[in-house]
């Protein structure tokens, strides 16, 4: 007996920077991530950049054959805008719009479900060089964009994603500098949250017009818990979560910012044209969420934002990336999100690790510790769904090692080894217990 209500999605996510690799191919324009990477200061270790990547531009048959072979019903991928227009607005680039086309044909044809991300942090570098998301209009280009896809595939597409986890945009491109343009402004946020949000409504709007079916929106939650039950780490925990994760729900679900943001911000916090929330509370089909955390919060004046902390207990196990392990925050974010908003649809279109591989051959690779993991965190979204929680699906990050951003090709989160010198992929041991797991859908979870 399955626990996973029928039609349940299982699937797996990558993005277009992380595993295309060709970024100039066939008439595509640099991303700012492109020329981010290519900065001799990126900070990125050994100066890796996408390049290259898991070469996907060219071995995406290869890859949507892996996927069948695993018995996945569904592929959360993103498409990269300044491949499909290369200036980021204006004249379309034909190579590109077939390159998603022809992906699209091929999951169809495999039985996959195509789920597109229309934004997942790769902005076209032209308009990054007129402002980028400091720019309202950048915005509107980003409509523009997603009605000319929407028009292309909405025949085979039937489900869209507008953003892929705003706050990373916001928080790691504008305030910590470690992604994509790299700068460190606290000032800077507030608009570059805005416009996102921004994007994400029109965007909704311009799908719609098109003719999508469904538009939903991507967001990362890490649920945050006080390191103790002083008043202060409580109210350090409120504003760590209203900057984090409620930052970018409450405008979308219930038309304005978090008070916290004020407190946060102080002045710096702009009011914004009451209009724009209405754009912004574009009603959405589905919402996505993607975990992998929690954090503990203390009150503590030196914090980066001027308020919090995170405490790690070492005890407790961590990832690769130093991010706790707790299934537990995956369940209570689901039902939480209902408890905040209301009854929305929910995938959870992220979850997974980074461990470091044991060295052995590929073919050897037992990654046992990411297969407790996938386990952990399916048997939390069971739970979840028993309790009453309306989850749709789930999607493991990622099906391929790729370029994981600001750390480079060091951090593996594939469920499929990928040899970066050969490209030779080569499933995991955590790819043959997640197929098992889809195959009996959700009955092997024990
Ligand atoms: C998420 C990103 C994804 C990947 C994972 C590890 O924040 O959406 O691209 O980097 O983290």
């Amino acid at each position: 007996m399955s626990d996973f209500p029928p039609g349940f999605l299982w699937g797996a996510a990558t993005s277009a920077y992380q595993i295309e690799g060709s970024p100039l191919a066939d008439g595509a324009g640099p991303s700012h991530w492109h020329r981010f990477t290519h900065q001799p200061d990126s900070g990125i270790p050994f100066g890796q950049t996408g390049d290259r990547a898991c070469d996907h531009y060219r071995r995406w048959r290869e890859d949507i054959a892996l996927m069948r072979d695993l018995g996945l019903t569904a592929y959360r991928f993103s498409i990269s805008w300044s491949r499909v227009l290369p200036a980021g607005a204006g004249r379309p680039n034909p190579p590109g719009l077939d390159f998603y086309g022809r992906l699209v044909d091929g999951l169809l044809e495999a039985g996959i479900k195509p789920m597109p991300t229309l934004y997942h942090w790769d902005l076209p570098q032209a308009l990054e060089d007129l402002g980028g998301w400091l720019d309202p209009s950048t915005a509107d280009r980003f409509a523009d964009y997603a009605g000319l896809m929407c028009g292309q595939l909405g025949d085979r597409v039937t489900d869209w994603t507008t953003l892929n986890e705003p706050w990373v945009v916001a928080d790691q491109g504008y305030l910590h500098g470690a992604h994509a343009p790299g700068h460190r402004d606290l000032g800077e946020l507030p608009r570059v949250s805005h416009n996102l949000l921004r994007a994400h409504g029109l965007g909704v709007r311009a799908c719609r017009a098109a003719g999508a079916e469904r538009v939903g929106l991507v967001v990362n939650i890490e649920p945050k818990y006080p390191a103790s039950e002083r008043p202060e780490d409580r109210d350090a925990t409120r504003r760590a979560d209203a900057y984090m994760n409620r930052q970018y729900l409450d405008p979308v679900f219930l038309g304005r910012y978090p008070a916290e943001l004020e407190e946060i911000f102080g002045t710096a916090w702009p009011s914004f044209p009451a209009e724009d929330f209405a754009v912004i509370g574009t009603p959405i089909d589905f919402l996505g969420i993607n975990y992998y955390s929690r954090s503990v919060t203390r009150c503590d004046p030196a914090g980066p934002l001027g308020g919090w902390s995170a405490v790690a207990d070492p005890s407790r196990p961590h990832t690769e990336m130093g991010w706790e392990v707790f299934p537990e925050g995956l369940a209570a974010t689901l039902l939480r999100i209902r408890d905040l908003y209301g009854p929305i649809p929910l995938l959870v279109t992220e979850n997974g690790a980074a461990f470091p591989d044991p060295e052995v051959s590929p073919q050897e690779l037992q990654d046992t510790r990411r297969v407790d993991f996938l386990r952990d965190h399916l048997r939390a979204v069971r739970r979840a769904v028993a309790a009453g929680a309306d989850v749709r699906g789930y999607f493991v990050w990622s099906l391929l090692d790729n370029f994981e951003w600001a750390f480079g090709y060091g951090k593996r989160f594939g469920i499929v080894h990928v040899d970066f010198g050969t490209q030779r992929r080569t499933p995991k041991a955590s790819a043959r217990f997640y197929s098992t797991v889809v195959r009996s859908g959700g009955a092997a979870l024990g």
